[in-house]
């Protein structure tokens, strides 16, 4: 039986399977540079978290109408019901597809159809976290929060993703500031690629109440001490970490320290259509390469519930 999860670290983009971007691509008169599904999936070879951006912003081309959004959500709902998700947290860019001529109102709306329906459908209780993409100016994040306020009640908190290295977190306080002063609360990826200092700004500068990934804090035992001591969780991506070449293997992975350690950890799938599995199978795959046992496993399940921007009620019932 797979352990009752909250998954906190996906982003609807990365879920987008070959199958689904071809149907997409057809449906939308967009040519895909692959000849098949299998000719796609031979591209998934990643040197680092950049070689992987290039081909996530690329196939996002096949997303253009609310209908594509509503799929892309759904299919990724299907998939995390049937791996004991009972509550996500799910990541959208949407600057990298308002640059594309696709406005934000379609990728909210459309994603928020299949959300509408998800606990009567897939019985998983759902939220919205916007990301700001940390490698386009800070007004641009600006006028991206300002085109999502008609949208608001759909998103409960900000995120910062893609190219990390020098590009650190306090390039975002405004935006930051603005958002909080919204009511959104606030996440952000650090410490995936860049140094543990981006994890300290993250905290200290913009505020935010949990990293994502955090693995490179393992680097600096004063801020896991901190971490530790705050509780702050990490939303930990093990299986992307080995495909973007963090670590060289899973058997390599610090998640097992970590949680030694007493740091909140939580493992979770982040782009689960290129880096091999979903948050049950990452879960799997943990307890094989890790050695993790059963009650590691149910830390880790708890921990996400408690990690989660829910309220005790809320929390209570999703277990
Ligand atoms: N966007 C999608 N996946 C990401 C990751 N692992 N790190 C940064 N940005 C991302
Ligand atoms: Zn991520």
């Amino acid at each position: 039986m797979q352990l009752p999860k909250a998954e906190l670290h996906l982003h609807i983009e990365g879920t987008l399977e070959p199958e689904l971007a071809f149907v997409l691509a057809a449906r939308n008169g967009v040519e895909l540079p692959y000849a098949t599904t299998e000719e796609l999936r031979t591209a998934y070879l990643f040197d680092d978290l950049q070689t992987f951006l290039d081909l996530y912003y690329a196939l996002m081309a096949v997303l253009r109408t609310e209908q594509d959004f509503e799929e892309l959500a759904d299919a990724y709902l299907t998939r995390a019901a049937a791996q004991g998700v009972r509550h996500a947290e799910i990541f959208f860019d949407p600057q990298a597809h308002t640059a594309r001529g696709v406005p934000i109102g379609t990728v909210v709306e459309g994603l928020g159809r299949a959300l509408d329906r998800s606990e009567e459908e897939h019985g998983i209780s759902t939220q919205l976290i916007m990301c700001f993409l940390r490698d386009r100016s800070a007004a641009s994040a600006l006028e991206t929060l300002d085109a999502a306020k008609p949208y608001l009640h759909r998103i409960s908190a900000v995120g910062l993703d893609s190219a990390e290295v020098g590009h650190p977190p306090a390039k975002f306080r405004e935006v930051y500031e603005a958002a909080e002063a919204l009511g959104l609360r606030k996440v952000a990826h650090a410490g995936e690629e860049g140094p543990p200092e981006y994890i300290r700004e993250a905290l200290d500068v913009l505020g935010v109440e949990r990293i994502d990934h955090g693995l490179r804090c393992m680097e600096d035992p004063e801020l896991v001490k901190r971490l530790v001591a705050e509780r702050v969780p990490l939303t930990l991506c093990p299986l992307s970490n080995v495909r973007l070449r963090a670590v060289d293997v899973l058997e390599d992975h610090p998640l097992r320290a970590m949680l030694d350690a007493g740091l909140v950890c939580t493992v979770n799938s982040d782009d689960p259509a290129y880096f091999g599995g979903y948050v049950g199978d990452t879960f799997h795959a943990v307890h094989e390469a890790l050695g993790l046992e059963r009650e590691q496993l149910r830390t880790l399940a708890r921990n996400s519930f408690e990690a989660a921007f829910l309220d005790h009620d809320e929390e209570r019932r999703s277990r």
